[in-house]
């Protein structure tokens, strides 16, 4: 039996991308060959590179603004590096938003680089919200936030407007929202949530804000080279990017982010409403800041777990429980989950009221 997988990250993806790639691997293209076997340079993959770096602009609203494209290898969490060895200068200072666990892993990345000005940060509550009312030093050479945070559950709702470059870990709702992404200079993001499997970021890059740090920057780490390279600077993750670009065109079929925002939004509601009238139930995150993607909560009475999850597991939910700094559950309703899985788990939390 298929599960209702609610699982953060490695995550759900379209069944139909799930088809498709396993007839890509098995003979891709019609070539008689597997797309695990073909060289990166041949015309087949090239057409898949250069397809999967436009569409991510097109999804974005990004075409012809000035941005790249690239898919590169190292998680989000080469990205925290990458970020300051292209952008801050030698003696140079980046403000952060400290949001949650994978902003302060950001912040450690870029204190190898220089100073570093927390300008907002939510920890002593344990990040149960989005710090606000927050300055950023112009002098800064660029602002870093955490659109989602994956881990607590909430989720950047406005961006401040500043004159410094703004730089966004969209790992974990990257494609799920209509934004003016031209706000952004550099967004990366994991594809392993709402775009692929694991072993691609999609990175997504201003080009005016590159090579003017005064840095010498490795190879592999320089955004210049891999964009001169046509993110193929040596040889990319070429089975994550395949399936990346077949989410991208599921997107673009469903009729773009707006729409998959939409739908987004429905199932979003369709469990914070649940979990707001369920008294055995209570929301993890601050109201205003709930994620749409990852929704955290927890039982009013722990007494009723193991009957809780007795009931989800029997309905073929997978992946809930939540992270370990948190506790309680997390449901993963990334792009893929179909609102008819957020019922089942709805439908749960409402038996559990007969059982309790
Ligand atoms: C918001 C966010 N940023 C960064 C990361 C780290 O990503 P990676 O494992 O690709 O390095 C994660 C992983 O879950 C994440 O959720």
């Amino acid at each position: 039996m298929k599960k209702h997988n609610y699982s953060a990250g490695p995550s759900i993806l379209p069944q139909e991308v799930f088809e498709k790639a396993s007839k890509a691997v098995l003979d891709f293209n019609n070539s008689g060959l597997s797309i695990l076997e073909i060289s990166h340079r041949s015309k087949d993959f090239v057409a898949v590179m250069d397809e999967a770096r436009a569409l991510a602009l097109d999804l974005l609203g990004l075409t012809g603004k000035g941005y790249q494209a690239l898919f590169l290898q190292g998680g989000a969490s080469t990205a925290f590096l990458m970020a300051p060895y292209n952008l801050m200068k030698e003696n140079g200072k980046a403000a952060y938003l400290d949001s949650g666990t994978w902003a302060t892993a950001a912040i450690k990345e870029a204190k190898f680089f220089g100073e570093t000005v927390i300008v907002g940060s939510s920890k002593e509550e344990n990040y149960n919200h989005i710090p606000k009312g927050y300055q950023i030093p112009a002098d800064a050479d660029y602002f870093h936030c955490t659109s989602n945070n994956t881990i607590f559950g909430t989720q950047m709702k406005e961006f401040p407007t500043t004159n410094i470059p703004v730089v966004c870990d969209m790992s974990s709702d990257i494609f799920s929202r209509d934004l003016d992404f031209s706000k952004f200079d550099l967004i990366y993001a994991g594809a392993q949530k709402n775009m692929g499997p694991a072993g691609t970021t999609l990175v997504v890059v201003k080009e005016e804000i590159l090579g003017k740090n005064g840095r010498a920057i490795p190879s592999m780490l320089d955004y210049t080279k891999h964009i001169k390279a046509e993110s193929m600077y040596n040889t990319p993750p070429v089975f994550s990017v395949y399936v990346s670009l077949l989410t991208m065109q599921w997107i673009k079929a469903q009729g773009g982010v707006a729409a998959v925002e939409k739908l987004n939004d429905a199932k979003a509601s369709l469990l914070y409403t649940e979990i707001d009238r369920n008294p055995l139930f209570k929301g993890a995150a601050a109201v205003e800041d709930r994620s749409n993607m990852n929704v955290t909560f927890l039982l009013n009475n722990a007494d009723h777990t193991e009957t809780f999850d007795k009931l989800w597991k029997e309905a073929g939910v997978s992946g809930l429980p939540g992270h370990r700094s948190v506790g309680g559950y997390r449901a993963s309703i990334y792009n893929a989950m179909p609102i008819e899985s957020v019922q089942v788990l709805v439908d749960v939390m409402k038996a559990l009221e007969t059982k309790v």
